[in-house]
């Protein structure tokens, strides 16, 4: 594992989207692993500016994201559907047919969730899967278990999950109960890991997770035993 600590948001996002960029560059029809969050959002914003710069090509590449809340429809604003058409999607050539974030309004979610596995494998797995983590150590919507769940599964949402998603909603009540997660499996089968995160309050958590024992009770800690993870952090 690479573990590296930078001093700004702005350096974090650079370097993140620089390893994005190889990573399209090496195979131009690469299955890249993404996430939603606010972590993310500065590595995208750079990857937009490497596109309109014409250094970029999305134009053969696929997306498979990791999460979507229960219930929210993509048009809905705080869906991670809408999230990465804001985000990203509407300002790159990634074609949107090849994008593919989980279906939150899936009539039958078990079925969406196999489905998406099978999808995932149909494309051959994932080359690059960026991730961020929640503050209890949480990744894609994995919450801290008794076990590891390997599937695409339909997850219900810890408090502390919930509390701190809340900013993006007008109340806490807004908040989805469950999401569907891609699970551990998937997320360790990419052949390259690069999880970013920011601020002093993920200081901890990233300590336990890369530092601390592996546990299902920190999800994040099983990123140890991948064999190419590039953390990022930066503490501001
Ligand atoms: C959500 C997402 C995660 C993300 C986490 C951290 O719970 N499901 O994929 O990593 O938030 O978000 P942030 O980057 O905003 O701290």
């Amino acid at each position: 594992m690479k573990f590296i600590t930078v001093d700004s948001y702005e350096k974090m996002s650079r370097m993140a989207a620089n390893l994005i960029a190889a990573q399209l560059l090496l195979k131009p029809a690469c299955v890249l692993g993404l996430a939603t969050g606010s972590s993310p959002v500065g590595a995208y914003q750079a990857l937009i500016d490497a596109h309109r710069r014409g250094e970029l090509d999305f134009s053969e590449a696929t997306s498979v994201n990791l999460d979507e809340y229960v219930g929210l429809d993509g048009a809905h604003p705080q869906s991670y559907r809408s999230f990465m058409n804001t985000n990203l999607f509407d300002h790159v050539n990634l074609p949107k047919e090849r994008t593919f974030v989980p279906d939150g309004r899936a009539a039958d979610l078990e079925r969406e969730c196999r489905e998406y596995d099978a999808r995932i494998a149909s494309l051959g797995g994932i080359d690059l899967q960026l991730l961020g983590i929640g503050l209890d150590g949480h990744i894609g919507f994995n919450e801290p278990d008794d076990r590891f769940l390997k599937p695409t599964h339909v997850v219900r949402l810890h408090e502390s999950t919930i509390r701190a998603n809340a900013r993006f909603f007008d109340s806490e009540d807004e908040v989805p109960r469950q999401a569907v997660t891609m699970g551990m499996g998937a997320i360790m089968q990419a052949r390259k890991i690069l999880l970013i995160a920011n601020g002093a309050a993920k200081k901890d958590i990233l300590q336990k997770a890369f530092f601390g024992d592996v546990t299902p009770q920190v999800p994040a800690s099983l990123l140890q035993l991948h064999p190419d993870v590039t953390v990022i952090y930066s503490e501001v």
